[in-house]
């Protein structure tokens, strides 16, 4: 790895900085000034020093994002703000992408990463990852609708989901509704098969990561350690 894409991978000033410290003999490996911004370095092996303090190796970032409306899960977009676009300038170097994805108009949890191996883990279809949605509707929960969740519900295509637990009040306008798939526009779907429209939708757990409220619509924070160790499984 390039010495100064280690270094702005870190975080640690822009491009321009990164370049000065290095002219200015800032930086160090194994102890020892070096200048040359192209040099070849082992981030697992060697030593880096910016202005005396070692750089930790960190390759992976993991965001929480709690979601806004009117944004799409893409890395880029001609028309719409991206979700991409919503993160710190200090992840800015990383190349990130959302972990799946929330229509344009649902909020709440959306994990934002660049560890590929983790994201097709918790996306594919086999390892049976819950999604937990709340929703509000534009009619009541009717008897019998979480029987039908829970025997699977045939969409609109044809395909039948596999068992969601639906968890409201009969006669509720509200409900929390658990998949472990993500079709398109499941969950909407889903209701509309019992005859409701989902008029608000938000992600409030994604595996074993429960979003964050104190997180206000647009922001995030990276994952603790306890969440990514969750998260993989360890
Ligand atoms: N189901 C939906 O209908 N929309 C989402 O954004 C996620 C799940």
């Amino acid at each position: 790895m390039r010495l100064d894409k280690f270094i702005a991978d870190a975080g640690i000033g822009s491009r321009k900085e990164i370049k000065q410290a290095l002219k200015g003999g800032l930086v160090c490996v194994n102890d020892i000034p070096e200048k040359n911004a192209a040099r070849h370095i082992n981030p697992e092996t060697d030593s880096i020093t910016f202005a005396g303090q070692k750089i930790e190796y960190k390759p992976f970032v993991y965001l929480m994002l709690n979601k806004p409306a009117d944004t799409v899960s893409a890395t880029y977009d001609n028309r719409d703000a991206t979700v991409i676009s919503l993160v710190p300038e200090e992840f800015s170097h990383y190349e990130l992408f959302p972990v799946g994805r929330l229509d344009k108009d649902t909020e709440g949890l959306l994990l934002i990463t660049n560890d590929g191996v983790l994201s097709h883990n918790l996306l594919s279809p086999k390892k049976h990852v819950d999604k937990k949605y709340f929703a509000r509707l534009d009619g009541q929960i009717a008897k019998g609708d979480s029987e039908k969740f829970a025997s699977g519900i045939v969409l609109d295509d044809g395909y039948k989901t596999l068992p969601a637990v639906l968890d409201a009040e009969i006669g509720s306008r509200e409900a929390f509704v658990t998949i472990q798939e993500g079709k398109f526009h499941q969950v909407k779907r889903m209701f509309a098969d019992v005859g409701k429209h989902v008029t608000y939708l938000k992600r409030v757990s994604f595996g074993p990561l429960c979003l964050d409220e104190t997180l206000a619509p647009g922001e995030m924070r990276e994952l603790t350690d306890e969440e990514l160790a969750l998260l993989k499984g360890e």
